[in-house]
């Protein structure tokens, strides 16, 4: 099936790619010229493992194209995906002018045929009749420049909700491996094209696990496919601020939360999946996500006090290292502190609202030098966004001369770096172990103070 792909960022390049590996022909459109100009020489602008072969593999096969001309994208496409970022604003809403920028530009580009227009990006409830009317107006706008004011298009179009669950760092995974795939229309043409493209995923074709029974795929209604989307990801969010409660609450009566964890995820009700304690939920989508829908409920004059509860606890959970770091270093002025990650999670380059960020200014604000090794922002010099913080090359340049190290992001390699080697280095040996990641035996014997959360 011929696809068009809008949006090369995380979602986007990595649908396309993985198109393109089951066998469509895959067009990806930005409208960064850069990052065009990066990928059709076989670069991925992003860090996602196993991402590049495939990218390579799929280019050298004729089956993918990366391209800044929309209307070429349009053309090619029997179905377009919108897979442009939709940021909060400061409000909590989503800011969804990059969708409008790009119905518009369908809608301007449509000339004749039939075309499904899926919404990948996680747009408010009501989007997908909005991206309708849009691409309707777009196509208005063209008709009325060509002096064909009034006459209607021949082309024909329909619009999906088809909501993406992909976690960064195993997205090239998560999408040949999907939990289910949920596709939203009024259309009943739309939904039966959408499950021909995906049917090699739906019987496994590419999977890890062929012999596990076909992938469910949820076909309902446009507002209500947009709706799980927010739902999901409330949800995690919502279980990660219930354990941080816990972890808070065992720090006081002296229980451990990882076997609290352990006891209560065995209850199958329950599940042992985001159960880990730590220094709250970051990155590009909980934050936002949950937001919006808080936001949303509002709109409807109904609020959301569990979402909000969420985002309460998960706020105040991400400077409980500060508070740690308070209670065993005391004075934080002219104190330095070395942080172990800065990304949200491990196996991206992803800093967008990542809990190191807001560590990194409340220590800045109460006088400490913060410095940070991360394995991928470290090599890849990548420093968006970073400000307040001297970047390590390696982990024991970071711990020379700190007060304290305080774990950020539980990145494998973590797990066996020469300890001793760094506590030698330091001032005085506080680990604080911001994802109750390490073994807190191996630390004390490498000379560290261990300090975990509800651990
Ligand atoms: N990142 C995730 O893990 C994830 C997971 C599930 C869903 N989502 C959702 O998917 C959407 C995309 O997220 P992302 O993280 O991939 O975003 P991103 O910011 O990484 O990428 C967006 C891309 O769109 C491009 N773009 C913006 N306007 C454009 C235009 N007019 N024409 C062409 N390209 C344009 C940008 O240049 C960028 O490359 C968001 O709605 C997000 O909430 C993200």
């Amino acid at each position: 099936m011929r696809v068009c792909v809008i949006g090369t960022g995380y979602v986007g390049l990595v649908t396309g790619v993985c198109l393109a590996q089951i066998g469509h022909d895959v067009i990806c459109i930005d409208n960064n010229e850069e990052k065009v100009k990066l990928m059709k020489s076989g670069q991925s602008p992003i860090y996602e493992p196993g991402l590049p072969e495939l990218m390579k593999s799929c280019m050298e096969s004729g089956r993918l194209d990366f391209s800044s001309d929309l209307s070429a994208g349009v053309e090619h496409g029997e179905v377009l995906f919108i897979a442009v970022g939709t940021p909060p604003l400061p409000t909590g809403e989503s800011d969804t002018r990059y969708v409008e920028a790009v119905a518009r530009g369908i809608g301007a580009n449509l000339t004749k045929g039939y075309k499904v227009i899926v919404n990948k990006s996680t747009v408010p409830i009501g989007s997908g009749d909005w991206v309708r009317m849009i691409v309707l107006d777009g196509a208005g706008e063209r008709q009325k420049e060509k002096g064909l004011a009034g006459t209607p298009i021949e082309a024909e179009f329909d619009v999906v909700s088809n909501p993406e669950f992909l976690r960064e760092g195993s997205a090239v995974y998560d999408t040949f491996n999907p939990d289910r795939i949920v596709l939203g229309s009024n259309s009943k043409k739309a939904l039966e094209v959408m499950q021909e493209l995906y049917q090699p995923l739906v019987v496994r074709k590419y999977s890890d696990h062929p012999s596990l029974p076909p992938v469910p795929i949820v076909l309902t209604d446009l507002s209500s496919a947009e709706m799980i989307k927010y739902a999901a990801n409330s949800f995690l969010a919502t279980k990660i601020s219930f354990i941080n409660e816990i972890a808070n609450i065992c720090d006081r009566v002296g229980a451990d939360v990882k076997q609290v964890a352990e006891g209560i995820g065995l209850d199958s009700r329950i599940g042992n999946k985001f159960l880990q304690a730590g220094i709250g939920w970051g990155g590009s989508c909980f934050p936002k996500d949950v937001s919006a829908l808080i936001h949303t409920a509002d709109d409807y004059n109904y609020e959301a006090q569990l979402l909000k509860a969420a985002v309460e606890v998960n706020n105040r959970q991400r400077t409980i290292a500060i508070d740690k770091l308070q209670q065993v270093l005391k004075i934080l002025k002219g104190k330095t502190v070395g942080l172990l990650g800065l990304t949200f999670k491990p196996d991206t380059d992803d800093l967008r609202d990542a809990p190191a960020l807001n560590i990194i200014q409340e220590l800045n604000r109460l006088g400490a030098k913060v410095k940070a090794y991360d394995p991928i922002i470290s090599q890849s010099g990548m420093r968006h966004g970073l400000t307040g913080v001297i970047v390590e090359t390696d982990p024991e340049l970071l711990a020379d001369g700190c007060d304290a190290l305080v774990l950020i992001t539980d990145w494998t390699q973590f797990h066996t770096l020469d300890y001793a080697k760094m506590a030698k280095k330091m001032h005085s040996a506080f680990m604080i172990d911001g994802r109750n990641f390490l073994d807190r035996k191996q630390l004390e014997a490498a000379g560290f103070q261990y300090v975990g959360i509800g651990h």
